[in-house]
């Protein structure tokens, strides 16, 4: 069974309750999805593995720590997915950046698949996920299962606010993908929006309603 990591740091619940705020407008929206991206990165990234490296201080010579094994490789669900992308990439300059491209059906919430570009040596990656909304479940375990289609074997989610129906159909139908979420509300309301929520992530983070 995946483990479901609620961040909920008080840095990150300050921030998510401004985002949720109706008045809060598109340049604060985006600021604060870049800030709680990276806080919540670093919890993404804590059991990456460490090996030994030998350097010598201005002191003295000592052995440190370095992050080894795989490469990282950061797969935003476009569109509200591109708002965390910022935050990932300042903790982790060096990770590839693939893209897919899928919208949600208004009339029966399924995700349509539109675009997806991945960096060719991604089943070598561990592959971040990132999307605000994980509200029916749908987007995101289509997004996960084009990833596995490519051979991708360690991928977790990264999200913001999660819904309870999603994250149940995550764990069934990726029991080995980890979700890190800020926050899981309440329900979904009738038109799949998560309640309380926080509105269209892609609307409020583009301005384009
Ligand atoms: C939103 C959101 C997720 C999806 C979540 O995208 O960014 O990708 O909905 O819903 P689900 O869990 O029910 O699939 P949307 O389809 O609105 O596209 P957009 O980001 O381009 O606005
Ligand atoms: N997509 C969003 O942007 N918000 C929701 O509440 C659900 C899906």
């Amino acid at each position: 069974m995946s483990q479901l990591h609620i961040v909920d740091h008080p840095l990150i619940q300050h921030k998510l309750t401004k985002m949720r705020c109706v008045e809060t407008g598109s340049k604060d929206f985006r600021e604060l999805l870049d800030e709680i991206s990276m806080l919540l990165g670093y919890e993404v990234t804590r059991d990456f593995p460490l090996s030994d490296v030998k350097i010598k201080t201005p002191i003295t010579k000592m052995v440190g720590k370095e992050i080894s094994g795989k490469k990282v490789a950061i797969v935003p669900i476009l569109r509200a997915g591109l708002g965390m992308v910022n935050g990932l990439v300042t903790l982790l300059p060096v990770a590839r950046i693939g893209h897919i491209g899928l919208y949600r059906d208004e009339k029966t919430h399924k995700p349509v698949t539109y675009y997806c570009k991945l960096p060719e040596d991604i089943d070598q990656r561990i592959v971040i996920v990132c999307d605000p909304m994980l509200a029916t479940g749908g987007s995101a375990s289509d997004a996960i299962t084009m990833l596995k289609e490519k051979g991708c074997k360690s991928i977790r989610l990264m999200c913001l606010v999660s819904a309870p129906e999603g994250v149940k159909k995550l764990q069934e139908d990726h029991p080995d993908v980890d979700i890190y979420t800020a926050a899981v509300d309440e329900k979904l309301n009738k038109n799949c929006y998560i309640v309380p929520g926080l509105g269209d992530a892609g609307d409020r983070l583009f301005g384009t309603k």
